[in-house]
């Protein structure tokens, strides 16, 4: 099929027979999900040994008793876990609670608040501004629109965001004072940043309002599904380049562990970890340390952590490949989408032809299956051209998602050939 050099009857006979397939498909009252991005409760179950693991030794390996009140960093066994997940010394992480969205949110407030490490808070700056690569996570953009930060969108491409366009905006706006990262397998496009995009963005800090940092949510960092995929190093690179102030980095065991109940981590230079320690010591008196250690034991060194996560990618293989053969089965040979084969992370992002993703959307929900709401991968909900899908293979069974991706390729037939003929 291809819709750029179709005339309009070949447009109206494929539209009669799509009608028809989308009609039958409608009378199977279908209730299938491929909104979250969650790990299937399979994937969940490999980290059950975690209830009951302590058998009444609260002692952390350096003897400190779990249960009582303490310890901001959190425990130093679980510190090393997120130095281990994120390639830093563990001097430089902070072990928190269960999720790094928190880490993350409270990162933005204490800049927002009191500024980093001296600088200037950025409530106090006439247009505090985030740049965030798109598509991304709705949920970077929720904390920034919630905050009255303002948004400005940068496109990512197949190894990082455009840094050209990236570098530009900073030179020209020292109000920007921050930006976004998922640095491997990112959500939604799961594309790794590569040495190049890397380099530079560590170098963002000597042009930068002294007062910016980088949010690098490496949420993926360990979620390889085949072969490890090596993300450069951010620190070092910011290391090498004096810059070392800008950049704040968050992981968690979310998708390794029990996805409400793990731990999670922030890492950052020692004059910035101040600054989120002191906003946080009148917040918290320290985190849950038992879970913490619980963590500890269930991965004393990082061979374990490896091996779990490669049970974790044997669950997620088939689902990825399904999405993948649907897509390829359907439209590898067509100008009806784009999308990148990830190597690891939650997801599958999908470009349809400008205009035509709000009804791919609309179809799919009318046929029973939900998709992740049109514009939700861009600040404020908006997606200029209207095409991005994210699709979330991890949590339906197989054989719902296989189900649900030949409703979805068929919706997404369907939406392009009416958006031509509308057009023709
Ligand atoms: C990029 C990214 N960051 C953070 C999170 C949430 O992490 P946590 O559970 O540690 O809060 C997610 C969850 O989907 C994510 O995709």
């Amino acid at each position: 099929m291809r819709i750029e050099t179709a005339h309009r009857d070949q447009l109206q006979q494929w539209e009669k027979d799509l009608e028809q397939q989308y009609q039958r498909i409608c009378q199977h009252n279908l209730s299938l999900d491929l909104t979250r991005g969650k790990p299937a409760a399979d994937q969940l179950s490999l980290s059950d040994s975690l209830d009951g693991i302590l058998t009444g030794d609260y002692r952390a390996p350096d003897g400190t008793d779990t249960r009582n009140y303490g310890g901001l960093e959190g425990i130093a066994a679980s510190r090393e876990l997120g130095a281990d997940i994120l390639q830093v010394p563990f001097e430089e992480v902070l072990a928190g609670g269960n999720s790094s969205l928190t880490l993350m949110y409270h990162a933005v407030l204490t800049g927002y608040l009191f500024g980093f490490a001296g600088n200037q808070p950025w409530k106090d700056m006439s247009a505090p501004k985030f740049l965030c690569p798109v598509p991304g996570y709705d949920r970077h953009f929720t904390i920034c629109e919630q905050l009255g930060i303002t948004m400005d969108t940068v496109p990512m491409t197949a190894t990082g965001p455009d840094m050209d366009v990236l570098e530009q905006k900073i030179r020209e706006d020292d109000q920007i004072i921050g930006l976004w990262c998922v640095p491997k397998f990112s959500n939604p496009t799961g594309v790794t940043y590569d040495e190049d995009a890397v380099n530079r963005l560590a170098q963002l800090g000597k042009i930068a309002n002294p007062g910016f940092r980088i949010f690098w949510d490496n949420a993926y960092a360990i979620h390889d599904l085949d072969h490890q995929v090596i993300l450069p190093n951010i620190r070092e690179a910011a290391l090498s380049n004096d810059t070392a102030d800008s950049v704040l980095q968050f992981a968690s065991t979310s998708k390794v562990t029990h996805a409400g109940a793990g731990v999670a981590f922030v890492s950052a230079s020692p004059a910035n970890l101040a600054s989120i320690k002191q906003q946080m010591s009148a917040m918290t008196i320290g985190p849950d340390k038992v879970n913490q250690l619980r963590h500890s034991r269930l991965f004393p060194e990082l061979t374990q952590l490896k091996e779990h996560m490669q049970k974790h990618a044997e669950i997620l293989r088939p689902k990825f490949a399904c999405v993948l053969e649907h897509l390829d089965k359907n439209f590898a040979d067509t100008d009806l989408g784009e999308w990148e084969k990830p190597q690891g992370g939650y997801f599958v992002s999908f470009n349809t032809r400008p205009g035509v993703a709000s009804e791919v959307i609309r179809l799919s929900a009318e046929a029973g299956v939900k998709l992740t709401p049109a514009g939700a991968t861009f600040p404020y909900g908006k997606d200029p051209e209207n095409t991005n899908i994210r699709i979330a293979p991890s949590f339906p069974p197989l054989e719902e998602l296989d189900t649900a991706m030949a409703v979805f390729t068929l919706c997404v037939k369907l939406a392009t050939v009416r958006e031509a003929l509308a057009n023709a």
